[in-house]
């Protein structure tokens, strides 16, 4: 039996951040993963993987659409679908590769197996129990399921089986037009297949401001997504003709069918929390099935914590980094800081759609007196060089102190771009205090920073 200062359980995002940061601190450390590699969902089946196939679709995407209309004449381009997969699985690898090397640099300990704790202070792994002066519980999220559906990973998937299908389907179903949905969807599309993306809700990305969802709507759609909203998914039966996926437009009440060869569930993801033994050392977790922590990420049962999918927030990355930063922060005794009401979102569809802060719709709700700042792309002489004109950058201020309250943007790069919003609204900045910063010309960039023009005297090439 050995024992460590901290045992994280979760080797994701969330749990690898912590466990590097405590050892930096100068606590020893254990990271416990059943993985075969590190990295969680993220790396593994989520984030990283659909960013390669997201970038690799699109390049397709730019030489059958883009490329003749500047000049670049190429004989057919066609898609190796075995070799994208292989493109893919080489990114995952490089990036599980390299945390496995930060955990050797840092000397935080890599327990393999699947972690439970059978006390305050005691983790086991396989047959071997572990002393911890502190747990923190990292473990993530898993697709939700949809009752009468029945995901087999192969033509009804989730987002894991999205990522390696065995060939490009000629017709997919896409339920929930959330994140998943809308990336992965984009992925098929974009490679010939024919999407249909089906929506309980009447808009598209719900939580996102709402003009911004309509845009996204139009351009996907333009794209070749077809999109029908306000229906509720039912059943999907296999047929010899495909999957066939019932449903109920909540308009008419009437029932609806349509045929897919692949159908991927993208209707949200539910915390993992099963099997860690929460219940017997009687750590509360709320209905939704949630771990329940104070401010400081701490749960109610002393010397143990939660971070990331598995505590309440959104279930993002970057999200259970700044939790797994902050929590080896206070275990090591020292002030933490996590703010969550700046944690940016992006959709990697193209184009990208990023936002921070409130939307129109929560300020008005709040009944906040704000003013909005607005500049489309279109005025934007690099976004016009490269045919990605489409968007806007859009921007919510206080409308007495001029104080920055939220971004909404659609648009080139816009997974970057959000960052300068992020930050200054970190240091409170006013729409003046970006809108006196030089940005760099021809970028992107001075997008935002018309759009912080527009909320005083006028954006200048709007
Ligand atoms: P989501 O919560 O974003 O969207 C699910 C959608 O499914 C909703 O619009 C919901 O109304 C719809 N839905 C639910 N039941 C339905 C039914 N029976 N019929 C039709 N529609 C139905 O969930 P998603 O896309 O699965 O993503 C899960 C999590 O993963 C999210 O928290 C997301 O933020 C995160 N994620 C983030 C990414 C990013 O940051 N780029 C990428 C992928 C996932």
């Amino acid at each position: 039996m050995a024992g460590y200062d901290v045992i994280v359980i979760g080797g994701g995002p969330g749990g690898y951040v912590c466990a590097i940061r405590a050892a930096q601190l100068g606590l020893s450390t254990a990271c416990v993963e059943g993985r075969n590699t590190l990295g969680g969902t993220c790396l593994n089946v989520g984030c990283i993987p659909s960013k390669a196939l997201l970038h690799a679709s699109h390049q397709y995407h730019e030489a059958t659409h883009n490329f003749s209309r500047m000049g670049l004449l190429a004989p057919e381009i066609s898609v190796d679908w075995p070799a994208m997969l292989s493109y893919k699985d080489g990114t995952i690898s490089a990036n599980t590769g390299g945390i496995e090397f930060l955990f050797k640099k840092n000397k935080v300990t890599w327990l393999k197996g699947w972690g439970s704790i059978v006390s305050p202070g005691k983790v086991k792994v396989g047959e071997e129990v572990h002393d911890a002066g502190s747990i923190v519980i990292a473990t993530g999220s898993d697709a939700a399921s949809l009752p009468g559906i029945e995901v087999d990973e192969k033509s009804i998937v989730t987002s894991t089986g999205a990522l390696e299908l065995e060939q490009v389907p000629q017709r997919m179903t896409v339920i929930g037009a959330g994140v998943i949905g809308l990336e992965l969807g984009s992925v098929y599309s974009r490679l010939g297949t024919r999407v249909n993306v089906l929506e309980y809700l009447n808009a598209i990305t719900p939580g996102m401001d709402g003009e911004v969802a309509k845009i996204l709507q139009r351009l996907l759609k333009r794209q070749g997504l077809a999109f029908q909203l306000g229906v509720e998914v039912k059943s999907v039966t296999a047929t010899d003709g495909g999957q066939q996926i019932r449903y109920l437009n909540r308009k008419t009440g009437k029932e609806q069918e349509c045929t897919a060869d692949v159908v991927l569930v993208a209707t949200g993801r539910r915390p993992q929390t099963e099997g860690l033994g929460l219940e017997q050392i009687g750590i509360e977790t709320s209905k939704g099935g949630q771990v329940v922590v104070d401010r400081s990420l701490r749960t109610n049962v002393a010397g143990i914590y939660a971070i990331g999918d598995v505590v309440a927030g959104p279930m993002l990355a970057h999200k259970a980094e700044d939790e797994g930063m902050a929590v080896a922060e206070t275990i090591a005794g020292r002030a933490a800081h996590i703010n969550h009401d700046i944690i940016p979102g992006v959709i990697y569809t193209h184009p990208e759609v990023a936002a921070v802060g409130k939307t129109e719709e929560q300020l008005k709700e709040e009944g906040r007196a704000y003013r909005v700042g607005k500049f489309p792309f279109l005025g934007n002489a690099r976004a016009k060089a490269i045919f990605a004109a489409d968007g806007f950058v859009k921007l919510l201020v206080d409308r007495f102190t001029d104080r920055i309250l939220g971004c909404h943007m659609i648009g080139p790069s816009a997974s970057d771009m959000i960052q300068e919003i992020s930050l200054a609204m970190e240091f409170g900045a006013s729409a003046e205090d970006v809108a006196l910063t030089c940005h760099a010309h021809p970028t992107y960039s001075e997008a935002v920073r018309e759009a912080a023009l527009a909320c005083g005297d006028g954006a200048i090439h709007a």
